[in-house]
């Protein structure tokens, strides 16, 4: 028997190659409006338990970004008077990092709950997030996930315009590198990976 399809011999490199940049080394350019667009149509294709859509993406712009950078600033300084002003600083540019910046947001199909559970919707709101980090390396650009204190901060959550229950899941950082990142050290695969069978 034929299997269904060929080797997509790219799709495999790039995925057992992909590597994250760190935010505070990215450059500019980032992704055009309309590359932007078919990442985040990428993101939307993920596999996703009965329909529930249970996540939101929010693009912001650099001065959506600077605005975000100072509320996150204002809001550190509030909450740790004792802290120096590089401190403040480096909380005012985590979000003005990348070119592009995303919000990616969880907020569960209550609707769905007696089918669907709330982690499975969750586990679709990961995925999305790992198909638009994918999407963003075939695009030939560089991402990266982060979270930190502001993505748990229930008054950054507000200021982004969501009300209670939602959660923020992801800031992903898109844009160019000067210089590609050295690997990072990969799980053992025989750590990992097992044959199951049933015991006699
Ligand atoms: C949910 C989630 C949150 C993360 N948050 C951070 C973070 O706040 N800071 C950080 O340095 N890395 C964070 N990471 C890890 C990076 O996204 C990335 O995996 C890491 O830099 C290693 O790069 P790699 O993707 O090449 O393995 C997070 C990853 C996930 C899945």
């Amino acid at each position: 028997m034929n299997k269904p399809g060929p080797t997509n011999q790219s799709t495999i490199d790039l995925l057992l190659t992909r590597r994250s940049v760190l935010a505070k080394d990215m450059i500019p350019p980032g992704p055009s409006d309309e590359e932007l667009q078919t990442i985040l149509r990428c993101g939307l294709r993920v596999p996703d338990h009965s329909r529930a859509e249970a996540w939101r993406i929010q693009v912001l712009d650099k001065a959506a970004q600077e605005a975000l950078g100072d509320f996150c600033a204002e809001l550190f300084q509030r909450e740790h008077p004792e802290a120096n002003e590089v401190l403040v600083e480096v909380e005012r540019q985590r979000s003005q990092r990348s070119p592009t910046f995303l919000v990616v947001t969880f907020h569960v199909n209550e609707q769905k709950l007696k089918k669907i559970p709330e982690v499975e919707q969750l586990l679709s709101c990961a995925a999305l997030c790992q198909n638009i980090l994918v999407a963003t390396t075939a695009m030939g650009y560089r991402g990266q996930w982060l979270t930190d204190w502001p993505a748990y901060h229930p008054e950054v959550i507000r200021y982004l315009g969501h009300g209670k229950g939602t959660q923020i899941v992801a800031f992903i950082h898109i844009g160019s590198v000067a210089t590609p990142p050295n690997e990072r050290p990969r799980p053992e695969f025989d750590n990992i990976v097992s044959e199951w069978r049933p015991r006699d």
